[in-house]
């Protein structure tokens, strides 16, 4: 495919858009589709994105929720299509760490960055997972007896918004086990607790409530009408059961020496060089509140930095653009000859207008990083139960932009 000179960065995209592969979309027939060696890559893979894969992925990664999260079946066929046997996959916008578990998985080293506290602990959770099931209960057995002798929590310094989602008792015992896994360093069973931490059914720990986002149900499931929704939920027993589904299906074992994390801003952070593919969903501009949204589980982990998160510069039209900058420059810097860059952006939806963040993305990555071409566009429609929230019309679909380093 020849791209003149003189062509703006529009028609690029409407040439590249000839080996556009569109997953889910009613063109699908009718796309055309011309012999370029990368699309071939993954052409036969991507309609099966559209299938669920909670069943058949490890059950590592369904440790905690997290919005805007990419489904591992994704990063999966991204890793094992893009990178070679023990390369180095990185993800600097991280989140919950599916590129970086998925590449583990894999055989590949894994390099990771996210400025959320509790995407940090979530990745380093799934890479410093104990080995065995049985290693992670007699862990977990420790960590409860040790909180079960903490004094009781003083009540007065929580704040009311808490404490209206738990019973005294267990609120008590869920502080302190919090305390004690981070005075222990351990990621692992504050992310097992923090899985658990809200919804209304038996096996987790809070009043009724939403799971993915904390919000009270107690208008749905009044207190008088459903009084046992509102009784003592026990920590212990509640804590084993979750780390056993943990383990139904982890099937690998991670080398700590495979893998490193560094909580920051992306934008403040040197790369590691030989980077054989960068995988990576930046935070689309406002579509998602990762504080907002996580609020309840933050204020157990960093009650200073959740109330900052949402302001942070990536959430502005400017800042997403510096950010991508930064991206573009260090990705043409520190991956090796021939390697990838995917960047997964969707495009967001204002009053009935579709604005083309991929297209700002091409834009960015054509000025800052020449070295690198796009080889490849992707554009999956998000169905709706895979959309954080539904009522949600800002984001619809994801387009994979994959560019490729030159060979000096
Ligand atoms: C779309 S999410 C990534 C989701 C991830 N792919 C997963 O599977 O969970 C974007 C992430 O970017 C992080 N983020 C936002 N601004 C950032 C910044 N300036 N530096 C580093 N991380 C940032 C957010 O905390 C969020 O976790």
């Amino acid at each position: 495919m020849m791209v003149s000179n003189n062509s703006t960065l529009l028609d690029r995209t409407i040439e590249v858009s000839e080996v556009l592969t569109r997953v889910g979309s009613k063109n699908e027939a009718s796309a055309p589709l011309k012999s370029i060696k990368e699309r071939d890559k993954l052409s036969h893979l991507v309609p099966a994105w559209e299938k669920s894969c909670t069943n058949t992925e490890s059950t590592l990664h369904q440790l905690s929720p997290y919005i805007g999260k990419l489904k591992s079946s994704i990063a999966h066929d991204l890793i094992l299509n893009y990178s070679p046997p023990r390369g180095l996959v990185a993800d600097v916008f991280a989140g919950s760490g599916t590129v970086l578990l998925e590449a583990v998985r894999l055989g590949r080293r894994a390099f990771g960055v996210d400025s959320s506290p509790y995407a940090a602990l979530l990745s380093r959770a799934k890479l410093s997972a104990p080995n065995t099931l049985d290693e992670a209960l007699i862990r977990a057995k420790r960590r409860l007896e040790a909180a079960a002798s903490r004094p009781s929590p003083d009540r007065r310094k929580i704040p009311s918004w808490v404490r209206n989602f738990f019973h005294p008792d267990t609120l008590g015992e869920v502080i302190n086990f919090a305390k004690e896994c981070q005075e222990q360093d351990d990621d692992f069973l504050l992310a097992c607790m923090l899985g658990i931490l809200h919804h209304q059914r038996p096996g987790f720990l809070s009043h009724p409530s939403s799971h993915l986002t904390p919000y009270l149900r107690d208008k749905k499931f009044p207190r008088d009408e459903f009084p046992q929704l509102y009784q003592y939920r026990a920590l212990a027993p509640r804590l084993v059961a979750k780390v056993e589904r943990t383990y139904k299906r982890k099937d690998f074992i991670v080398s700590s020496e495979n893998h490193s994390f560094i909580e920051g801003a992306t934008e403040s952070i040197s790369f590691p060089s030989g980077i054989d593919c960068l995988i990576t969903s930046p935070p689309y501009m406002n579509a998602l509140d990762y504080g907002r949204d996580n609020r309840l589980r933050l204020w157990f982990i960093d009650k200073a930095k959740a109330a900052l998160i949402d302001n942070a510069q990536s959430q502005q039209r400017d800042g997403f653009q510096t950010l991508m900058a930064i991206l573009a420059r260090q990705a043409a810097i520190n991956l090796v000859p021939n390697g990838y860059c995917i960047v997964i952006v969707g495009d967001q939806i204002k009053r009935g207008a579709k604005y083309p963040l991929s297209i700002a993305v091409q834009e960015t990555f054509s000025t800052h990083a020449p070295e690198l071409h796009l080889s490849q566009t992707i554009v999956n429609n998000i169905p709706d139960i895979r959309r954080a929230r539904r009522e949600h019309r800002g984001v619809r679909t994801e387009n994979f932009l994959i560019f490729k380093k030159k060979n000096a």
